[in-house]
């Protein structure tokens, strides 16, 4: 693919990377590529960061026809730059515009774009250590009409971010509430995409948790409210008498890259570990029989979140005393020291830029 550059005349001031936050920052350029019936994919650009200019009819805004993708650029110690496991990411946003009936993308032209703005911008990759550079591409529908059925024109365009670790505080253990009102995704549903409009209608329990004193959710089936499925932005494994469990793939969850990385980690180090179904029941009981080691999430803002608490309706199960596990700082330390080049990667899960 032929990618134009245009460069920008002002470069803005870089951020300290002290103070980088979360998706406060974007980079002096962004990629562009359009879509029509009679071009296909066309007019891939690299010019600098400015707003989008949209039809105020544009199908994204009035229903949802969006789906975007997450992942980082690392700085390794000797300078250089690499990516984690890229192609999930564009085969992901592929499956997500296939649900919506958005327009499939060629994967390779993803990749490339993704890696030539992050080269344009290569400066802009930090160097603090657990900081990165949060990529962001997205696909939204822009043809002006009021009426629904897919859209004719769409945008593909990708941001950059540089960010500091998730959570200012570091890796500590975050409170979760068991969500038994709201449902994130049904059966059939859109659960599995990365479609905006997901987050969209998951914000009202977010809310409503946080005023409980939870930093995030943790989602049950749309259909029983019984099994658990995932987290806000975030897969979630339990570590119940030895063996590691986190919900199987069943349509309603996103598939995520750092939870497939997780699984194939335990697997490497023949630690038991299933995806299976795993009710709120079995979790509760083994709170109860001391039988609940660990809880973690995983995902690519923050690659492993322990989890310190869960609350369940009246109830409050406090895990392994609001301490850290010892599996789940292993594989926080392996999955980022491979992301980060200071461990070996086994996997060839690190592409250089
Ligand atoms: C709903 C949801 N689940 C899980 C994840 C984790 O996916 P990944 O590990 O690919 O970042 C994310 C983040 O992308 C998410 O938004």
């Amino acid at each position: 693919m032929k990618i134009s550059v245009t460069l920008t005349k002002n470069p803005k001031p870089r951020p300290d990377e002290n103070s980088l936050g979360f998706g406060k920052y974007y980079t002096d350029h962004m990629f562009i590529m359009d879509y029509d019936k009679e071009n296909g994919w066309h007019d891939a650009r690299i010019v600098p960061y400015a707003p989008i200019v949209l039809d105020p009819a544009a199908m994204c805004i009035h229903y949802a026809q969006e789906a975007f993708e997450g992942m980082k650029a690392y700085r390794h110690a000797d300078g250089s730059i690499s990516l984690f496991r890229p192609m999930e990411n564009c085969r992901r946003l592929n499956s997500s515009n296939d649900r919506l009936c958005i327009p499939l993308i060629n994967e390779d032209d993803m990749l490339q774009a993704v890696r030539e703005l992050v080269r344009v911008d290569a400066d802009w990759v930090p160097r603090k250590p657990e900081t990165s550079l949060y990529i962001r591409p997205f696909v939204f529908a822009t043809e002006p009409h009021v009426g629904v059925h897919p859209s004719a024109t769409y945008q593909f365009v990708i941001i950059l971010s540089p960010v500091g670790a998730y959570y200012a505080e570091g890796l500590a253990p975050v409170k979760i509430y068991v969500e038994d009102k709201y449902t994130r995704a049904s059966k059939g549903g859109t659960g599995a995409t990365k479609a905006a409009a997901n987050y969209a209608q998951s914000l009202k329990a977010q809310m409503d948790a946080q005023a409980k004193g939870y930093s995030q959710v943790l989602w049950l089936d749309s259909v029983e409210q019984k099994y658990v499925e995932e987290v806000g932005a975030m897969n979630i494994f339990f570590k119940i008498n030895g063996e590691v469990i986190t919900p199987a793939l069943t349509g309603s969850v996103l598939p995520g890259i750092t939870r497939k990385s997780t699984v194939e980690l335990l697997k490497y180090w023949g630690v038991p570990v299933s995806e299976r179904r795993l009710s709120i029941d079995e979790i509760r009981d083994a709170a109860h029989n001391g039988k609940l080691e660990e809880v973690f999430g995983t995902g690519t803002a923050a690659v492993v979140s322990p989890v310190g608490v869960l609350g369940y309706k009246d109830e409050k199960y406090v895990i392994n005393n609001f301490q850290i596990g010892e599996l789940t700082q292993k594989i926080y330390d392996e999955l980022t020291g491979i992301q980060w080049g200071t461990r070996p990667d086994p996997f060839g899960w690190v592409m250089p830029l």
